[in-house]
């Protein structure tokens, strides 16, 4: 018996890994983080399968739903949304299943940064402009955001950075990051990346209307200047004269085809 730990994707439904869709077919239990995860994906599950939304239960319900599956010899697949390594309250989970002694794996998913720059068209990382992307968030009830984990501080790097579980912030996040990135640094606010009702506001930290963020939370914040830029270089590693393993360049490369 295992646990699977499924990331399943940020909400398009043909957005997850064909090894989780396949572990979820192969599962005779299903545990879902329902606020995020779409319903869609329950229907890989196999018939008769015991599939229950977690999002009203606590740690312990949770647990108790794995021991008594790990009990019956069930494998279980536990669906959180995007990727399990950020934000996905995984790592307790796993801290109890280690002290139980119950055996899991982890299948990695698409996480909703990656699907809100896809939403975007925009790649994070332009040469001379931004080689860091940063993921973070502010403090929730929840969470408080440890000592020197500072929008400020992260702002100071001048790195892309991708706010999470901050929509409804946003005033303050425009007001915290504009003495570092400048007022016409863009932002875009992507709500929703790949689900059907996806939407996108661009605009930058002076014009952002802070009030797109009343109602809907389930949205990322990327700012930085790398969205948006047209003035950037070209990387080296496609330039004609770059000489390089895969594309040896010259009367004597670096790396010859017969090494
Ligand atoms: C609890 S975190 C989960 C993050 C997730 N594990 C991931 O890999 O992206 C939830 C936050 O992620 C962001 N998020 C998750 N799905 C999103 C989506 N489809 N579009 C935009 N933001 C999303 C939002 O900031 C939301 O408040």
């Amino acid at each position: 018996m295992t646990v699977h730990f499924i990331g399943a994707g940020p909400g398009a439904a043909d957005l997850i890994t064909l090894r989780g869709r396949d572990l979820i077919a192969a599962c005779p239990v299903c545990l879902y983080a329902g606020s995020l995860v779409p319903e869609a994906l329950l229907s890989h599950c196999p018939q008769g399968a015991r599939i229950v939304n977690t999002a009203p239960l606590s740690l312990d319900e949770i647990m108790a739903e794995i021991q008594s599956a790990h009990a019956a010899g069930h494998d279980v697949a536990r669906l959180h949304s995007g990727d399990l390594s950020v934000w996905s309250a995984m790592g307790e989970q796993l801290r109890r299943l280690r002290d139980l002694g119950i055996p899991y794996d982890v299948t990695p998913g698409v996480p909703s940064f990656a699907a809100a720059a896809a939403a975007l068209g925009a790649e994070l990382t332009l040469p001379g402009v931004a080689q860091s992307v940063i993921l973070t968030r502010t403090s929730g009830r929840a969470s408080a955001m440890p000592d020197g984990e500072t929008l400020e501080n992260f702002a100071r790097t001048g790195a892309t950075l991708a706010i999470h579980l901050s929509v409804h912030v946003l005033a303050d996040v425009q007001e915290r990051l504009t003495p570092h990135y400048g007022p016409d640094c863009p932002v875009a606010v992507v709500f929703r990346a790949s689900w059907p009702d996806q939407r996108i506001h661009r605009a930058t930290l002076s014009t952002i209307d802070p009030k797109i963020g009343e109602g809907e939370r389930t949205a990322l914040i990327l700012v930085g200047h790398a969205l948006g830029a047209e003035d950037f270089d070209e990387s080296r590693l496609y330039a004609g004269d770059y000489d390089r393993r895969y594309r040896p360049v010259g009367t004597s490369p670096r790396f010859p085809e017969s090494a």
